[in-house]
């Protein structure tokens, strides 16, 4: 049985998820966001009353694998509650980025994450997709951009969203996370052996993901 999967990482607003969900619509494949998995964990936990810190990891982690998470159409629902929005704040990257600090709540989201290989392909965003769970993916991308650029971005995703924020803060909150990230000892954001870095800093999404699918066919 083969199923293709492209994997697409980097650090926090490196446009991976624009970028990866273009790829994924132009080559009519799925598509994981698995950052909205920790989201998703991170927010059932602040609901459930639970602390997202290590000495709660057991319970964080059962909490995780039997996480009442659904998607459809682009939206994302806990339990019965759609929560799209809700996992996007600032506050919501920060906790999902303390929660997958723990290796349990990690290797309790991994048989979902496995789960979105489906024919006929997917395209996977995240920190870990090319090293931890899909390693033996044809196609490693490693998208990355300045944190000014980044920060840039992130502001103008929030304006349009009626969110307001300062440029400063967003580069300092989003260099916290990638610290943090890099930092972990449970699969750390970092390119895999054989992922291709991308710079996107100076290119358009179109121009983005134009390369990404390049290589893609040059590997068929
Ligand atoms: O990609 P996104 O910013 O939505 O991810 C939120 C957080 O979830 C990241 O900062 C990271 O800590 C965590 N994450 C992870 N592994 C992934 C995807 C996201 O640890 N594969």
């Amino acid at each position: 049985e083969h199923i293709p999967v492209l994997c697409v990482d980097g650090p926090t607003a490196s446009g991976k998820g624009t970028v990866a969900a273009g790829v994924a619509q132009q080559l009519g494949y799925h598509y994981l966001d698995s950052g909205s998995l920790y989201r998703t964990a991170a927010l059932a936990a602040v609901r459930a009353g639970i602390a997202i810190e290590a000495q709660h990891e057991a319970r964080l982690a059962e909490l995780a694998r039997s996480l009442p998470v659904r998607f459809a159409d682009g939206r994302i629902w806990l339990a019965g509650d759609e929560v799209t929005d809700a996992i996007r704040t600032e506050e919501a990257g920060m906790n999902a980025s303390r929660i997958s600090v723990l290796p349990l709540v990690r290797d309790a989201l991994v048989a979902l994450q496995l789960a979105f290989r489906q024919l006929p392909g997917l395209v996977a965003d995240g920190r870990d997709m090319g090293t931890a769970i899909f390693p033996g993916a044809p196609l490693k991308v490693f998208l990355t951009a300045s944190a000014a650029v980044r920060a840039e971005r992130r502001h103008k995703q929030l304006i349009s969203k009626g969110i307001s924020s300062t440029i400063a803060d967003l580069r300092a909150g989003l260099e916290a996370r990638d610290a943090r990230d890099a930092s972990r000892s449970a699969s750390p954001l970092q390119p895999a052996q054989d992922a291709l870095p991308l710079d996107n800093s100076a290119l358009s999404v179109d121009q983005t993901i134009a390369q990404v699918l390049d290589w893609w066919r040059a590997r068929q």
